[in-house]
């Protein structure tokens, strides 16, 4: 069936705008599921784009809007979950992981079931893992089996973290589930995070320095999602993305510093102040660099084994190729987005 509804979950964000962008130039009709139509309204623009406010942790809505659709997209995701500690953070509870990385894939799935919607595209994340020390990645692997197992046609209970009252039913839909690693382009929230550190700080105490990243482009990412849709090849599949190079942490926060005229003293830390650091940084008010979590999580090499899928058709892009152009962007629109993101609207 040629595909041409296609609802959005998490489309107003980073990769989202950038999908949601390709999938209206390429003339299909998307409807993309905001909890706030305002954080979307690039969005709102486009000719075959609608966006709508809707609660998508209510399995009602979500069947409501996945009706008459060929294909959902689920990309939401949180880094950070908010309590650390005795703080809380407004935007983000203590429990948000499960929620939504693990019971609203639950919710997607059931509501593709109900709703006769049988392709699924989800975003789960490189070093997603059951066993994982850092609840993050935890929770992204829990999920990303979930769906793995809505696209069996009966239900098996091998996996322990799938058994429960709540399991989910082998739906026998069409899923394909896309792993990246760290990603990048103009809006993200990593390289433009050292950027902005680097413009402050002259000297920067770093944790998790040899930590590996395969960063990859935000473009790839989203083109990778467009050209699986159609594509039975994709179907049952997962793909690792991972862009053609691996860099330490320390040397892209160097190559970040180097791009925007800043080569800052960068201080590598060993592990246990690498662990201090993030404890700390975890209690800063505000937006969250860095968490326990977070460290937990680099504890492993975000890397891909093996190359970028062959089912995908064009190579990916290379990070010095890209990063210049929004890293060095100084205009007033860049400063604005900076500040934008600094105050998490
Ligand atoms: N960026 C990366 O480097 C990277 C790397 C690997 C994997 N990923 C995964 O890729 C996906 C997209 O990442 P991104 O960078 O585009 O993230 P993003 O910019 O933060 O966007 C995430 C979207 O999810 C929705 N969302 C956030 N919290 C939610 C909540 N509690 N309940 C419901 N919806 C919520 C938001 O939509 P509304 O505000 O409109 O509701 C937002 O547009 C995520 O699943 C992430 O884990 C990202």
């Amino acid at each position: 069936m040629k595909i041409e509804r296609i609802c959005i979950l998490g489309g107003s964000g980073f990769v989202g705008t950038q999908l949601v962008s390709q999938l209206a130039a390429r003339g299909l009709n998307v409807r993309v599921l905001s909890r706030r139509r305002e954080t979307a309204k690039e969005l709102i623009l486009l000719p075959t784009v609608e966006v709508i406010e809707a609660d998508v942790h209510d399995q009602q809505e979500l069947i409501r809007h996945f009706r008459g659709m060929d294909a959902v997209i689920n990309l939401v995701g949180i880094l950070h979950e908010g309590k650390v500690g005795r703080i809380d953070l407004p935007s983000a509870r203590r429990g948000d992981f499960q929620k939504v990385h693990v019971e609203l894939p639950r919710k997607v799935v059931h509501a593709c079931g109900e709703t006769g919607v049988n392709r699924l595209l989800h975003m789960s994340a490189l070093g997603a893992n059951p066993n994982s020390r850092s609840a993050y990645q935890r929770s992204k692997g829990i999920g990303e089996a979930l769906v793995r197992e809505a696209g069996r046609t009966h239900t098996e209970h091998e996996n322990w973290y799938l058994d429960g009252p709540k399991f989910v039913h082998g739906y026998g839909l069409k899923v394909t589930i896309f792993r990246p690693s760290v990603i990048f382009g103009r809006g993200d929230s990593f390289l433009s995070m050292f950027a902005r550190l680097l413009k402050i700080s002259p000297v920067l105490p770093l944790a998790n320095a040899g930590a590996c990243f395969a960063p990859v482009h935000v473009e790839d990412v989203a083109r990778a999602y467009a050209d699986s849709l159609d594509n039975p090849a994709t179907y049952g599949e997962t793909y690792d993305l991972c862009g053609p190079k691996i860099y330490s942490l320390q040397e892209l926060v160097r190559y970040a510093g180097e791009v925007i005229g800043k080569p800052r003293s960068i201080i590598p830390l060993g592990k246990r102040l690498s662990y201090l650091q993030a404890w700390a940084l975890e209690y800063k008010p505000g937006k969250k660099l860095m968490t326990r979590d977070n460290y937990y999580a680099m504890e492993t090499d975000n890397v891909c084994s093996g190359g970028w899928p062959s089912v995908f058709d064009f190579p990916p892009a290379a990070l010095e190729a890209i990063a210049p152009e929004y890293l060095r962007d100084d205009t007033p629109r860049a400063r604005y987005e900076d500040y934008r993101e600094g105050a998490r609207r």
